[in-house]
C-alpha cells in the first residue's frame, strides 16, 4: 500500500505573523479555488485575529483552518491567551504545538508543549506537534536524540487513542526561513526515525497511522523531491505559503 492509502496527507501553510486581514482573505480564497488535488488535506494557519475571516472564506471548500498556538486551559484569567474552546468555537480544527519559534523565541518548554498536546486532543483539535533539532545539535550528531526526547516528552501519558489523533511536523531549525532545505534523504531518514520512535512508544499500527510532515524552506522547486519520499506525508510551509501561486504549486504537486 502507498502512503496515501495508509495516512492522511496534509499540505499546510503557516502564515506566522504576516498578512493583513484583506491579504489573509484573498490568500484563502485564491488557494481554495486553485487547489485541484483531492487526495490530500490543505490546512491554513492564519494569524489568530483573522481566524474567523479565513474560516468564512473557506466555507464550502475542502480547505481547513488551524491556529498557530493556544493555551491548554479551557478558560480563565490568562491575559492574551486563546483556549481550545475558542478554537473549536471559531471552527479551527488544527493547532500548531511547539513550533520552533515558540520554543526558541518564547521559551516554551517540553512540559508546556505536552500539556497543550493533551488539551488539544481532549478538545478534539488535531495537534500538529513540531519537533526538530538546532544546527549545533545536528553538527554534534544529536539530531535523533533531540527529536526523540521531544517526542517522548510530548507524548508522555498519552494513550494510543489520543496519539492516533496527532500529526507530527519535523522542522529542523536550521532549515526554517533560511533557504537551506533538508535534502529529501536527510528528511526521509529523520521521518523514518520518528516513525520508529512512535513504534517504540506505541506500536506498528500507531506509527503507520500518524502523518509526519516536513517543514523548513519548502518551495515549489524542491517539493517534488521531498514529497516523493515514502515517509513524508506532506509539508508545513512558511514563506512560500504567503503567495497564492507558490502555495498552489506546492499543494498541487503530483507524485
Ligand atoms: P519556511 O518555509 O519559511 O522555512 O518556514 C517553515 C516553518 O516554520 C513552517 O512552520
Amino acid at each position: 500500500m502507498n502512503k496515501q492509502q495508509v495516512r492522511k496527507q496534509i499540505f499546510a501553510g503557516n502564515w506566522k505573523m504576516y498578512t493583513t486581514k484583506r491579504e489573509a482573505v484573498e490568500l484563502a480564497i485564491g488557494i481554495a479555488s486553485g487547489m485541484n488535488i483531492i487526495d490530500r488535506e490543505v490546512v491554513l494557519f492564519p494569524p489568530s485575529v483573522y481566524a474567523t475571516c479565513v474560516v468564512d472564506a473557506c466555507e464550502g471548500t475542502p480547505v481547513k483552518v488551524g491556529l498557530q498556538n493556544m493555551f491548554y486551559e479551557k478558560e480563565g484569567a490568562y491575559t492574551g491567551e486563546l483556549s481550545p474552546r475558542m478554537l473549536k468555537d471559531v471552527g479551527a480544527g488544527y493547532v500548531l504545538v511547539g513550533h520552533s519559534e515558540r520554543r526558541h523565541i518564547f521559551g516554551e518548554t517540553d512540559e508546556l508543549i505536552h500539556k497543550k498536546v493533551i488539551s488539544a486532543i481532549a478538545f478534539d483539535i488535531i495537534p500538529v506537534l513540531c519537533v526538530g533539532e538546532l544546527l549545533e545539535e545536528r553538527e554534534l550528531g544529536k539530531s535523533e536524540s533531540t527529536v526523540e526526547s521531544q517526542l517522548i516528552k510530548a507524548f508522555a501519558e498519552i494513550g494510543e487513542q489520543g496519539a492516533r489523533k496527532a500529526v507530527i511536523a519535523y522542522e529542523p531549525v536550521w532549515a526554517i526561513g533560511t533557504g537551506k532545505v533538508a535534502t529529501p534523504e536527510i528528511a526521509e531518514s529523520m521521518h523514518t526515525f520518528i516513525r520508529n520512535t512512535l513504534k517504540k512508544l506505541y506500536n506498528d499500527s500507531v506509527a503507520m497511522t500518524i502523518p509526519v510532515l516536513y517543514g523548513g524552506s519548502v518551495k515549489p522547486d524542491n517539493i517534488a523531491g521531498l514529497y516523493a519520499m515514502p515517509n513524508i506525508d506532506g509539508v508545513l510551509v512558511g514563506g512560500a505559503s504567503l503567495t497564492v501561486q507558490s502555495f498552489l504549486d506546492i499543494i498541487n504537486v503530483t507524485l
